[in-house]
């Protein structure tokens, strides 16, 4: 590493070799472990993890699907966590594993880590969680994000990514007086009713906005990843139907960047958004301080107006979420009961409480002064590295790529698989969801925990020996392959 590295990308991916492998794994037929493994690895849930299966089962009676999460969906059960340090996780019935899911993604400075924990746990003593009132905390949890990213020179801390999405639209709209709000096909931003559209899979529009009346995503569109003359169409067009309020992206890629993008596409889309005076909304919520203390604005050199955050806000503490940006824009939250009537409303009994301010002030602080975004980085490079190596030592087609500490590892391609195919969609979705599924549980089988069987975030926690130990996991799995 440089001394001067800031960012955790030490080198930005090439975009078109990415979809070129991608779209090599698409085309051919899957590629699963061998029978006799797999009957070992679920072996290992039936013999080792019973007191998981213990609860989950009972779990399904009172709790739907048993588990409240949809990343602790797993194949064959979910699995029951009861501790959490540094780089790993240990289940109830004392397993241990590396935890390269890291909650979705907060986790950026290892788990339950103590200084942080520390400082919670004296404000505990001495104020409890939550008063209803104005803390300090608050203040200077603003003027941090305020210093590492000028762009945000207001902040409005408020539960979760998902409401942090809701207000950023609420507050584009407001602010511009337009109707319409476009996302990227495919791009996850939160639950709500208006964002529930053209989810996962690009060009699906209300496929999953089950429960969400039509009017709900009336004024919501999509334009297909990385097109930006589909965008410029679509904000020519809207011209006619209200405007474009605000159009919304992630800037690594949807789905943190799955699909990922050319290193200008977050210039083009500002210049688009300059054209037909629409705000630009970075959904950081991922990219947020795990990309570095500048974010993935910071490491793009884009300015967005306003900037969603989540997850990394808090460090992993409850209540993680928030949304900045200009001042003219986000001033339209100002709370105040019999306000100017001109205010954007929002709420939320327990944001911004004490636990979760502090918490986000000192884990932004312990960041900024360990560098832990640029040495999580290190290990994602480590890790994406080594995973090449097996890759290629077996000569399989899976892709693995990394920004940062994020990292990809598509064994299936399922997330490429889109309505531009359709037959090709319809045919093989579902086996291709199985075999990440099936990878998945591999993982957990050997001591791995990923996202989804198919991404991975990694942490100042990850040393050169966790990620050495985790790669000959990997190798031991890639040889199980069949094939090889
Ligand atoms: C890019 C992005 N936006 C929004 C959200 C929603 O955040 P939350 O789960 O805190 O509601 C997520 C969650 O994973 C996300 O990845």
């Amino acid at each position: 590493m440089s001394e001067t590295q800031k960012y955790a990308i030490s080198q930005y991916h090439d975009v078109d070799e990415i979809y070129r492998k991608l779209n090599a794994l698409i085309e051919q037929p899957i590629r699963r472990i061998r029978e006799d493994k797999l009957k070992e690895y679920l072996a290992y849930f039936e013999n080792r993890c019973r007191h998981s299966r213990e609860l989950t089962d009972k779990a399904k009676k009172f709790i739907p699907g048993g588990v409240q999460h949809n990343l602790a969906f797993n194949h064959p059960f979910p699995i029951a966590i009861e501790k959490a340090e540094g780089a790993y996780l240990w289940d109830v019935d004392g397993n241990k594993y590396t935890d390269f899911l890291q909650a979705g993604g907060p986790i950026v400075l290892g788990n339950n880590y103590a200084p942080v924990r520390d400082k919670v746990i004296d404000l505990l003593h001495h104020c409890g969680p939550v008063t209803g009132l104005f803390h300090e905390y608050e203040l200077k949890l603003a003027e941090l994000i305020n210093k590492n990213m000028p762009s945000v020179e207001m902040f409005r801390m408020l539960g979760s990514g998902t409401e942090a999405d809701m207000a950023a639209i609420r507050a584009a709209r407001a602010f511009t007086k337009k109707k319409k709000v476009i996302k990227v096909g495919g791009a996850y931003h939160g639950w709500s009713d208006q964002l529930v559209f053209g989810l996962h899979i690009p060009g699906t529009g209300r496929l999953e906005a089950m429960g969400i009346p039509n009017g709900c995503n009336a004024n919501t569109q999509e334009f297909y990843p990385n097109d930006i003359e589909e965008l410029k169409a679509r904000m020519k067009a809207n011209r006619k139907l209200g405007g474009t309020a605000a159009v919304l992206v992630e800037p690594v890629g949807p789905e943190s960047g799955t699909r990922p993008v050319p290193f200008d596409f977050n210039k083009k889309v500002r210049d688009l958004c300059d054209e037909f005076g629409a705000l630009l909304i970075f959904d950081e919520v991922v990219t947020g301080f795990r990309l570095g203390m500048g974010g993935a604005q910071g490491y793009f050199n884009v300015k967005p107006d306003i900037t969603i955050f989540g997850k990394c806000i808090t460090g992993g503490y409850p209540m993680a979420g928030g949304v900045g940006g200009r001042a003219d824009v986000i001033q339209c939250f100002a709370a105040g009961i019999g306000g100017t009537g001109e205010r954007a409303y929002v709420g939320g009994t327990l944001s911004a409480n004490p636990l979760s301010c502090l918490a986000g002030y000192f884990a932004l602080q312990e960041m900024e002064r360990t560098n832990a975004p640029v040495i999580a980085g290190q290990a994602g490079d480590r890790l994406t590295g080594g995973l090449q190596a097996i890759i290629d030592r077996y000569k399989l087609p899976f892709v693995v790529y990394n920004q940062g500490s994020i990292v990809h590892l598509e064994t299936s391609g399922v997330m490429l698989l889109d309505l531009k195919n359709p037959d090709k969609l319809f045919a093989e979705m579902n086996p291709r969801k199985n075999l990440i599924e099936e990878m998945g549980m591999a993982y957990m089988a050997s001591g791995l925990i990923t996202l989804a069987g198919s991404r991975m975030y990694t942490s100042m926690a990850d040393t050169d020996e966790v990620i050495d130990d985790a790669l000959r996991r990997f190798d031991a799995i890639f040889s199980s392959i069949e094939g090889v």
